[in-house]
């Protein structure tokens, strides 16, 4: 699949096939996350493949947890039902020592964005399906996987076959002309 292609049909995948994903693919996921550009080459990020069911299930069951996102003004996270019936999660954590921290801003977090992006693109271009969650209650998960407390967990990929293989639109977009301008601000 052309890359402009893949940029232009992914569309996050919240419901998966039991369909299991091969390790091939896997590694080729993994591979494109390896080639993402990264704050001094450091690479901050780490990968936690999870394929375990009752992991799954506990993974899924802390990515809403009422008292905690309730109060935030989140009702449900959408993701909740695909993180447990997707074959795999892919929890993507980073050291944010392992990145630069300049003018105040964690390019650990731009580090993981870009890494995300070939992760997701990677899966669009095998046909599989994933979508970025970051709602989840941080601190279990970390205790259910053993992170240390060092690293923060930044986001989790349920990947997997779509169940439903029609192309939907996904949500509308800004114009161009809305985002760019030209020469200056505004
Ligand atoms: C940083 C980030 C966090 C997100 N968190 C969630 C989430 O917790 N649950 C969920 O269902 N979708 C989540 N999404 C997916 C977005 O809702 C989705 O990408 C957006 O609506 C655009 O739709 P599309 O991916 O189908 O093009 C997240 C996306 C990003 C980039």
């Amino acid at each position: 699949m052309d890359i402009f292609e893949a940029i232009r049909t992914r569309r996050s995948t919240r419901r998966f096939s039991d369909r299991a994903v091969e390790q091939e693919k896997l590694d080729k996921i993994f591979d494109a996350i390896r080639q993402a550009p990264s704050w001094a080459n450091m690479q901050c990020w780490r990968i936690v493949a999870v394929k375990d069911e009752g992991t799954k299930q506990k993974i899924s069951e802390y990515s809403f947890v009422e008292k905690i996102f309730a109060p935030m003004g989140y009702k449900a996270n959408p993701s909740q039902k695909g993180l447990a019936e997707a074959p795999v999660v892919l929890v993507m954590c980073a050291d944010p020592a392992g990145s630069g921290q300049v003018r105040g801003q964690d390019y650990y977090l731009a580090d993981i964005g870009i890494a995300a992006q070939n992760l997701m693109l990677a899966a669009q271009g095998q046909g599989l399906g994933t979508v970025f969650v970051g709602l989840y209650d941080e601190d279990e998960i970390k205790k259910l996987l053993g992170i240390p407390d060092n690293v923060r967990v930044v986001g989790l990929f349920p990947l997997g076959y779509p169940r439903d293989d029609k192309k939907k639109d996904g949500p509308p977009r800004k114009a161009v002309d809305e985002i760019v301008f030209n020469e200056k601000w505004g």
